[in-house]
C-alpha cells in the first residue's frame, strides 16, 4: 500500500487509528470480516479494469485479500515510517522465510546472526542451501566488524534482535550502514520489540519481518507473520508473496487488529512486570545472569538504551548451580506460568532452553541451565510469589 501515513501520530494513537478507514469499515468501528474466495464484477470491462493495478484496497480475489487484510496491512505500514506496505503471511516463519526468498537468489550468501531463531537456521541451512545459497553466521555482538565477513556473493543480513533466546542485542544501524555502502539487503526479526519500541526502517533495516502471533496478536489464538518494507523491496516482496500463494484468513487478520489496538497499553505492562521480575530474579541467589536487554548482564544493554524506546516481556535467566533435573523440578513447580512455545501473550509461560546445540559461529559460554519466561498480564506479585514457590521444589532436586 503506496499510502504511509504514519504523519505526526504517536504510537498509542496510531495502533488505535491505523487502517479504519471509512470505507473499510462502514458504519462501525472495527474493519468486518469479509470472507470471500471470488469477487464479483460489474462487467467484463470491469473485470479487466481490475488487472490494471496489484495494490491493496482494490478488489480482485479472494487471495489479494479484502478490507479485513488491508487495513491491518495498512495499519502496521503506518507503525514504520518510510514503508510502503505490509505483507500478511499465514506465521512468522512464512514471513521469515519469503522474506528471503524475495531477494536471494542461487549462488549468493547470507549472513545469520549466530542468535537467530532455530527454524530461520534450518531455513537456510536446507531449503536455501538446496538452491545453491550459502548461509553463514556472524557473531551477535559483531557491529561494524561485519565488513570482514563481506565477500563477493553476500547478498543479504538476516538480524534477529534482541536474540529470542539469549536476547543479545544487536548493533542494527552499524550493520545497516555498513551493508547498505556494499549493497546488501538487510532483514531483521523484529519480533521481540516490535514496530512500538524499534521502528526498524527508522534505523536503517531495509526489510522489518514480524511473528504477529506474538505481541500483535497478543493473545495466543493466531498464527500470522508480517513484513514490512521500503519502496525498493515493495515490489519484490509483495510478487514473491503473491507467488507463492500467500494469504492469511480474513478471521485472522480480524483478530490480529483487534489485538493490535491493545499492543501500547500491553506493551507497556509487560514491559512492567517484566522488568520488577526480571529485577527480583536478579536478587536470588539461585540465578546466575538475567539476560533481559534492559539490565546490564545483558550483551548489548548499552545499545537497547540508545535504540530502542522500550523492553517487552520475553527474558531468560540462568539457575547458578542447577543441572536439566532441577530446571525441569523448577518449570513443573509454577503454576501460574504454562509450559509451552511461543510468547507475546496475555498470559505467562516458563520454558528451558538450549542454545547452546543452535550455535556454529560462537560458543555460548552460560553458566547454568537457561529458563525464558513471557511475562503476561498477570499481577507480578503474583507472578514473583509462584517463581519463589517454585524455587523450593528447585532446591530440592539440585544435583
Ligand atoms: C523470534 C521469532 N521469530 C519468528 C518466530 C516464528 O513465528 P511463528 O511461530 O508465527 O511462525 C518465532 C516463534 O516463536 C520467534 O520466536
Amino acid at each position: 500500500m503506496a499510502d504511509n501515513g504514519s504523519g505526526s501520530k504517536k504510537p498509542a494513537t496510531q495502533v488505535v487509528t491505523g487502517g479504519r478507514r471509512k470505507i473499510w469499515t462502514g458504519a462501525v468501528v472495527n474493519p468486518p470480516v469479509w470472507r470471500g474466495s471470488t469477487h464479483l464484477y460489474d462487467d467484463v470491462a470491469h473485470l479487466r479494469d481490475g488487472l490494471k493495478s496489484n495494490d491493496d484496497g482494490r478488489f480482485f480475489y479472494g487471495r489479494r485479500g479484502s478490507p479485513t487484510q488491508w487495513s491491518l496491512a495498512e495499519a502496521l505500514t503506518e507503525m514504520e515510517p518510510g514503508a510502503a506496505g505490509t505483507m500478511l503471511y499465514p506465521s512468522g516463519v512464512a514471513a521469515i522465510s519469503c522474506s528471503l526468498l524475495a531477494v536471494l537468489q542461487p549462488g549468493d550468501e547470507i549472513l545469520l546472526t549466530d542468535s537467530s531463531y532455530d527454524p530461520s537456521r534450518s531455513f537456510a541451512d536446507a531449503f536455501l542451501k538446496r538452491m545453491g545459497i550459502t548461509a553463514r553466521y556472524y557473531d551477535p555482538m559483531i557491529g561494524a566488524d561485519i565488513t570482514d565477513l563481506f565477500g563477493p556473493d553476500t547478498k543479504a543480513i538476516l538480524m534477529e534482535s534482541p536474540g529470542s533466546l539469549t536476547f543479545e542485542v544487536q548493533d542494527v544501524p552499524a550493520i545497516c550502514k555498513a551493508a547498505r555502502a556494499a549493497g546488501i539487503v538487510t532483514l531483521l526479526d523484529n519480533t521481540w520489540a516490535t514496530s512500538r519500541f524499534f521502528p526498524a526502517l527508522e534505523h536503517g533495516v531495509d526489510i522489518a519481518i514480524t511473528a504477529a502471533t506474538k505481541y500483535i496478536v497478543g493473545h495466543s489464538d493466531v498464527m500470522m507473520g508480517a513484513v514490512t518494507t521500503h519502496s525498493k523491496y515493495w515490489t519484490r516482496l509483495r510478487r514473491t508473496a503473491q507467488q507463492l500463494g500467500q494469504v492469511v484468513s480474513p478471521d485472522d487478520a480480524y483478530l490480529a487488529a483487534r489485538g493490535l489496538r491493545t499492543l501500547d497499553v500491553r506493551l507497556r505492562q509487560h514491559e512492567a512486570s517484566a522488568l520488577k521480575i526480571a529485577h527480583w530474579l536478579k536478587d536470588r541467589p539461585e540465578v546466575g545472569l538475567v539476560l533481559h536487554p534492559a539490565l546490564p548482564d545483558c550483551p548489548g544493554h548499552e545499545i537497547w538504551k540508545r535504540d530502542f524506546s522500550g523492553a517487552s516481556g520475553l527474558f531468560s535467566f540462568e539457575l547458578s548451580d542447577g543441572d536439566d533435573r532441577s530446571r525441569a523440578a523448577f518449570i513443573d513447580a509454577l503454576s501460574l506460568f504454562g509450559i509451552g512455545y511461543s510468547w507475546g501473550g496475555f498470559e505467562s509461560l516458563a520454558l528451558p532452553v538450549d542454545p547452546a546445540k543452535h550455535r556454529t559461529a560462537t560458543e555460548w559460554a552460560g553458566k547454568g541451565p537457561l529458563v525464558r519466561l513471557n511475562i503476561g498480564l498477570e499481577d507480578p506479585d503474583d507472578l514473583i510469589a509462584d517463581l519463589a514457590k517454585a524455587f523450593e521444589h528447585y532446591h530440592g532436586a539440585k544435583p
